[in-house]
């Protein structure tokens, strides 16, 4: 295959790029010329080998890294987290927050692109109208992974902090047990789009931490602090709490300590001592939280 097709979707179209993005530099509008961004202004961003676009402005340090986003990978195509997306996509299916076709969706924390992937296609068949991704992720690694994987998205190594997308672009963005900031989610999104923010409960992976003997928080575990600033930044139109068991083959418990942040102080001795034991299931408890942009009087 050359160069060029890498970047392009399987249908022959590149993805919309010029469309969906803004330089991070001075927040003007692309221009593609060949493989390379170009804002009025002339900042230039090269397209990676699978059609990714690097727009952090100086290299971020991060502990997820390729050996995490592999391991994450391997526990999703397992099926492992296939009800949370399930539900994701049937609670925004039953709002509609989207107008005309195509919906546009933003993975805000995309990680390795599964979710983004699995909820575009999920939706489009579900209301039969065409979808559009787009991913950004702090962690190159991550970014690497899901344009390799998912190439008829847009993947883009970004900060929450400050997107590199216009306003007013996105349908609906997505925020999956990682960090947010509602100031940005608002600015990308159409007026009545909607924010889905993914976040753990109590259960979610109770038995690993058991296992590895990973400490509780002081005073118990709550989320009731992010879900009341969530609600203060979007009308909370739903909230579905999703928590199921799964059995877990043996040769999945070694992805699963690595997929998650959770097991990051857990020593090694620790880490063996699980693996010799086994766990033969494990919980998945979550809540989704959709909110509302309300539309701007004029
Ligand atoms: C627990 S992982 C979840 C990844 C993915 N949503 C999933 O569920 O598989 C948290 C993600 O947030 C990303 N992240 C953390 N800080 C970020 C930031 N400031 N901007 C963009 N992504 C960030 C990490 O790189 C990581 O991929
Ligand atoms: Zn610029």
């Amino acid at each position: 295959m050359s160069e060029m097709n890498h970047s392009l979707r399987q249908d022959g179209r590149r993805p919309p790029y010029e469309t969906l993005l803004r330089c991070p530099i001075c927040a003007e509008p692309f221009r593609l010329e060949g493989r390379s961004l170009i804002c009025p202004r002339r900042h230039c961003f090269d397209l990676s080998r699978h059609g990714a676009v690097h727009l952090l402005g100086r290299p971020h340090l991060t502990k997820y890294d390729k050996r995490l986003f592999e391991a994450r990978r391997r526990i999703c195509l397992s099926g492992f987290y296939e009800p949370l997306s399930d539900a994701i996509v049937e609670a925004v299916a039953g709002i509609r927050p989207f107008g005309a076709s195509p919906i546009r969706l933003l993975d805000a924390g995309c990680g390795e692109g599964y979710h983004l992937a699995r909820i575009a296609a999920g939706l489009r068949q579900a209301v039969s109208t065409e979808t559009i991704g787009a991913g950004v992720d702090i962690a190159k690694e991550g970014v690497a992974l899901a344009a390799k994987a998912y190439p008829d998205m847009l993947w883009c190594v970004g900060d929450i902090a400050q997107c590199p997308f216009r306003d007013g672009r996105f349908d609906i963005v997505l925020n999956i047990l990682s960090p947010s900031n509602y100031r940005e989610f608002a600015r990308m999104l159409k007026d009545g789009g909607a924010v889905v923010k993914v976040v753990p409960e109590a259960g979610y992976l109770q038995e690993l931490r058991e296992v590895l003997s990973v400490k509780p928080d002081s005073g118990g575990y709550s989320n009731e602090r992010t879900i009341r600033l969530f609600a203060s930044s979007f009308p909370l139109a739903e909230r579905v709490r999703v928590r199921y068991t799964v059995p877990l083959k043996p040769s999945l418990l070694e992805p699963l300590i690595a997929m998650t942040p959770l097991t990051w102080g857990v020593s090694e001795a620790s880490r063996s001592g699980a693996l010799k034991k086994g766990l033969s299931a494990i919980t998945v408890d979550l809540s989704i939280l959709i909110g509302r942009k309300t539309r701007q009087r004029s």
